[in-house]
């Protein structure tokens, strides 16, 4: 999804720098990038959101590259099914602080870059996971619970100081991170999502359900009742 919000932003000319943790494959989206701007090269700058103590100089790297910065978003994160998670209590660890710990972590730096100048948008991806306790992703919901309401809080703290936070909630997503996965019903290819959440980012939507389906289906789901949801599979 970040690569396909990435390619909108270029070709409607916005200045972009990117962040990960492979050097090739940020070389790879870079080069893709400027074919879909206007030529100019997207400079890359290596992070990994399993060494947060970089996250501080990361973002004072892109920040000079493009001469300050008024948007962050952060869609890396790890997936691992509840079967996977429980087996492996390192792995579990691991996307816990991954998923949680460290994303806000960078957040945390994003947010004092961000103010530092004149505000701007925090937008990061959580997870429609995160909205209820559910079997199928009861740790990774659990991280993307906590993640939903970190986020609310640095809205409600800092909305006044110029900072905009726009929380996505994906439902399923056919990327990457979703395949192998029988997609259900309302499944969203990324292209869709990017073109919903670049909105959000333009208009300062504090929270996108993407695709648009899901809002009304976690709002049911929201509203079962504990006893239904320890009888039903999802
Ligand atoms: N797809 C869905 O159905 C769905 C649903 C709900 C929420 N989400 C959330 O949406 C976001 C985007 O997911 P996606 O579906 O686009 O998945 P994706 O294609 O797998 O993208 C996730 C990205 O995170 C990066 N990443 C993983 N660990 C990292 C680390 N330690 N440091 C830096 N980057 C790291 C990956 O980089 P590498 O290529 O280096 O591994 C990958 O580019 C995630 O936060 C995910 O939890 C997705």
């Amino acid at each position: 999804m970040g690569r396909a919000l990435a390619r909108l932003m270029a070709e409607r000319g916005d200045a972009l720098c990117l962040l990960g943790r492979n050097a090739d494959d940020l070389q790879r989206s870079a080069a893709d990038l400027a074919v879909y701007g206007d030529g100019s090269a997207v400079p890359s700058v290596p992070c990994d959101l399993e060494k947060p103590e970089y996250f501080t100089t990361a973002l004072d790297a892109a920040s000079e590259a493009l001469g300050g910065l008024d948007t962050v978003v952060v869609t890396a994160g790890i997936f691992a099914t509840q079967e996977e998670l429980e087996a492996d209590p390192e792995l579990a660890e691991r996307l816990l602080r991954v998923d949680f710990t460290n994303t806000v972590l960078f957040c945390e730096a994003a947010k004092n870059t961000l103010l530092a100048e004149v505000g701007g948008t925090l937008c990061v991806f959580s997870s429609v996971a995160g909205e209820r306790g559910r079997k199928p992703v009861i740790i990774y919901g659990a991280a993307k619970a906590g993640l939903t309401r970190y986020l609310e809080g640095l809205d409600h703290k800092h909305s006044a100081n110029g900072l905009r936070v726009v929380t996505v909630k994906p439902g399923f997503v056919k990327t990457s991170m979703t395949a192998g996965l029988q997609p259900p019903p309302f499944a969203g290819e990324p292209e869709g999502v990017a073109r919903q959440v670049l909105r959000a980012i333009d208009r300062g939507t504090p929270v996108v359900y993407a695709p648009s389906p899901w809002r009304l289906i976690m709002a049911v789901i929201r509203a079962l009742p504990r006893a239904i949801m320890r009888r039903v599979g999802f």
